[in-house]
């Protein structure tokens, strides 16, 4: 099947590891022209390298910490300077939890992660608006999560935040439907990714449990019976951010393994 990802531009915010990177990689082997943006440079480097060993030809990079006050007005510079306006596709996978008891958490983490979680996709899009506007058949795909369906115990805070996110994708897919821009989000359950393997590390070392059996512990309420890969994330990200998916907005799909039992 053919993506049709020859010559579209697509930015991916959070590219540099983890389900970001395995998005990129994919949307540049189907030939898309893509940008992946982190916060560190020798991360860009390292992925752009992994991605020009796949694609036969290295992503744009670009530097920026998306929770910085400044972030939506570095980014539209950019996107200006180097493609001259329009792009066709967004990607945000910026994101994540804290593990704690509510009662241990501050007004600090609530806010932390918030700016974490949903200020940094609200910059995203808000500042990649105009370019998105002149792109052709443009997509937004933000990443989720299935705890946002399913509430996981002691993620409080992403559980409430990935839960918002939900919100702003089924709105914006309606505000910006006359502009030809899709907006969807795909909700990961657990995903071996970096943030999962710095997660089983820390909890190896408090617990004095191996990584192996932490991981098995975590996918024994998965009906699948094991951890996601980025790859498997990614494809769903790959193809909503595709111009195949003309007919699908504002939705939000779980790549879950089954973890999130709800109905709808
Ligand atoms: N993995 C899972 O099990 C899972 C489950 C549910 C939902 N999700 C969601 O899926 C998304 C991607 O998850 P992942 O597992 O791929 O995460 P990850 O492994 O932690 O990768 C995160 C990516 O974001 C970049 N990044 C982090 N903070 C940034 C910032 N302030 N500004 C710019 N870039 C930043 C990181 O690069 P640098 O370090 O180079 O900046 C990296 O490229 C997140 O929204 C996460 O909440 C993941």
């Amino acid at each position: 099947m053919d993506l049709e990802f020859k010559g579209r531009r697509v930015l991916v915010v959070g590219g540099s590891y983890g389900i970001g990177l395995a998005s990129a990689r994919q949307m540049s082997v189907e030939g898309a022209d893509v940008a992946i943006v982190s916060r560190s440079a020798g991360n860009l480097q390292t992925a752009a390298d992994e991605i020009a060993t796949a694609a036969g030809r290295a992503p744009r990079q670009f530097v920026c910490d998306v929770t910085a006050a400044d972030a939506g007005a570095q980014l539209a510079q950019w996107v200006s300077a180097e493609w001259g306006g329009a792009i066709d596709a967004v990607v945000t996978a910026v994101g994540g939890s804290i593990r704690s008891a509510f009662a241990d958490l501050t007004d600090e983490d609530w806010i932390g992660n918030y700016t974490f979680n949903v200020l940094s996709t609200v910059r995203t899009i808000r500042a990649l608006l105009p370019h998105l506007s002149a792109g052709q058949a443009a997509s937004i795909v933000m990443l989720g999560a299935a705890a946002s369906k399913m509430p996981y115990q002691h993620q409080i805070v992403s559980n409430v935040h990935k839960a918002g996110l939900l919100g702003l994708n089924k709105t914006l897919a309606a505000e910006f439907a006359d502009k030809g821009i899709r907006c969807n989000l795909v909700a990961p359950g657990r995903t071996l990714t970096p943030l999962w393997i710095n997660r089983a590390t820390k909890m190896s070392q408090e617990e004095g449990r191996s990584v192996e059996d932490i991981l098995a512990d975590f996918s024994k309420d998965i009906p699948l019976a094991r951890f996601g890969t980025a790859d498997e994330i990614a494809r769903m990200v790959v193809w909503l951010s595709s111009p195949c998916a003309s007919y699908i907005t504002g939705q939000a799909i779980n790549v879950d393994g089954g973890i999130a039992r709800g109905l709808l």
